[in-house]
Order: structure tokens, then C-alpha cells, then sequence
């Protein structure tokens, strides 16, 4: 598999030096759910951990966490838009090649019917389509959305091509209902990242 990087090559240093996440390059994908206020903290987990990060983020993520907020804790660009010439050399199949995970979190039961339909419209969308590493795929939503059979029929079809699916956690909801849907605290999908197998 080619892992080039094509001028993406700058070196992760967590804050106090090589941590558990050292070598580690992860794209995270951030969707339009009320779930991406926790984004940040994913992170800042991430590069504390020593992990190089690269975000990026749905138009409709980037109404509820800003760019500026997710590029000044990775400490990188923010890929939003396919079309932007600037992020030529980062984006898309850039994107793809650099990756040794792709997280999506959360993602919304949107981007899951997505991927199901292999679609490759949105920028992220484009990304885990054209990529061959590891994805890992962070539900947040409404009960009855996760529990909905075309939900649930999607993530049996991306489950089935190997991408993991962490969550969805159960508790209080952006509804103030308690159930089903809520997206993994930041710190366990921290670890999660951190505890697979390198190069994998
Ligand atoms: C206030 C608000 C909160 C939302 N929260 C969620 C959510 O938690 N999960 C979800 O699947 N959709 C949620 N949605 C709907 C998505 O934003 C919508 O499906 C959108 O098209 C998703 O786009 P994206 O997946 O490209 O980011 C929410 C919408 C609004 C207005």
C-alpha cells in the first residue's frame, strides 16, 4: 500500500515529548452531529499522545466546532472543501495515502449511509473511499435514528468491508432523552486509537 505522504511528512511531537501515539498518522473526520463539540479533545488527546492529526471537518460539522478551533490543537491545516486548489496537496487521495487510521467522530447517521453507499461527494466521503488503511467509524445520534433498520442495515454493510464501528455509548442525549446513540467520551476513543496495532 502506498503510504508516500506526498509533502505531508512533518513529524508528530506531543507537547512533552514521544508518547504512546508517536508515529501514528490519523485523519480525523468530523460530522454535523452536536457529538462534534468533543472533537477537540479527540485531538488534543491524539497529539498529546504524540500522534500526528489532520482534521477534516463536514460543511455541516463546521456548524457546531470551528476550523480555526480543530487546526490550532492539531497544529495543521483543516481540509473542508474538495475543490479548494490550497488543499490539493493534502486532501483527497493525498488524504488517503498518508492515513494509517481514519477516524470518523462522530459521525452522523448521515456520513454512515454514506460510506454504505460508497459515495464520494463530500471531501471526507472521497477520502475513506479512496483509502486502504484502517477506519474506525464513531456513531452519534438520536435513538431512534441509530436503531432505525437502514441505520443499522448500513453499519452491517460497512462493519462487513472491515471498518469498526466504536459506539455508540448509551446515556443522556443531545434531546435530553436517555438511550442509545451517544458518542464514545473523547478520552476512550483516544485509547481505542492508541491500543491498535501499529501499520496496520
Ligand atoms: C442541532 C442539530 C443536531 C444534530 N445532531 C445530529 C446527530 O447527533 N447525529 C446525526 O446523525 N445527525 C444529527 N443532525 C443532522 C445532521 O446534521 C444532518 O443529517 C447533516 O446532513 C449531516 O451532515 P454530515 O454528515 O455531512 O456532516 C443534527 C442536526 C441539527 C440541526
Amino acid at each position: 500500500m502506498a503510504r508516500s505522504g506526498r509533502g505531508l511528512g512533518r513529524q508528530p511531537q506531543g507537547p512533552s515529548g514521544p508518547g504512546p501515539g508517536q508515529g501514528r498518522r490519523i485523519v480525523l473526520g468530523i460530522t454535523g452531529s452536536i457529538g462534534a463539540c468533543k472533537a477537540p479533545e479527540i485531538v488534543r488527546g491524539l497529539v498529546k499522545a504524540g500522534a500526528e492529526v489532520r482534521c477534516v471537518l463536514t460543511p455541516n460539522g463546521s456548524r457546531f466546532v470551528t476550523a480555526l478551533t480543530l487546526a490550532t490543537l492539531s497544529r495543521n491545516r483543516v481540509c473542508q472543501d474538495p475543490f479548494d486548489v490550497k488543499d490539493w496537496d493534502m486532501a483527497h487521495l493525498s488524504l488517503s495515502s498518508w492515513a494509517d487510521l481514519i477516524l470518523v467522530a462522530p459521525a452522523t447517521a448521515d456520513i454512515v449511509a454514506r460510506l454504505a453507499a460508497g459515495r464520494a461527494e463530500g471531501l471526507l466521503d472521497g477520502v475513506i473511499l479512496a483509502s486502504t488503511c484502517r477506519v474506525a467509524v464513531c456513531p452519534a445520534m438520536d435513538e431512534n435514528m441509530w436503531k432505525h433498520r437502514a441505520t443499522q442495515r448500513n453499519v452491517g454493510v460497512i462493519r462487513g468491508w472491515g471498518y469498526e464501528v466504536w459506539g455508540p455509548g448509551a446515556g443522556e442525549l443531545a434531546s435530553g432523552k436517555t438511550g442509545v446513540g451517544r458518542l464514545l467520551e473523547p478520552s476512550e476513543i483516544v485509547e481505542r486509537c492508541l491500543r491498535l496495532p501499529r501499520g496496520s
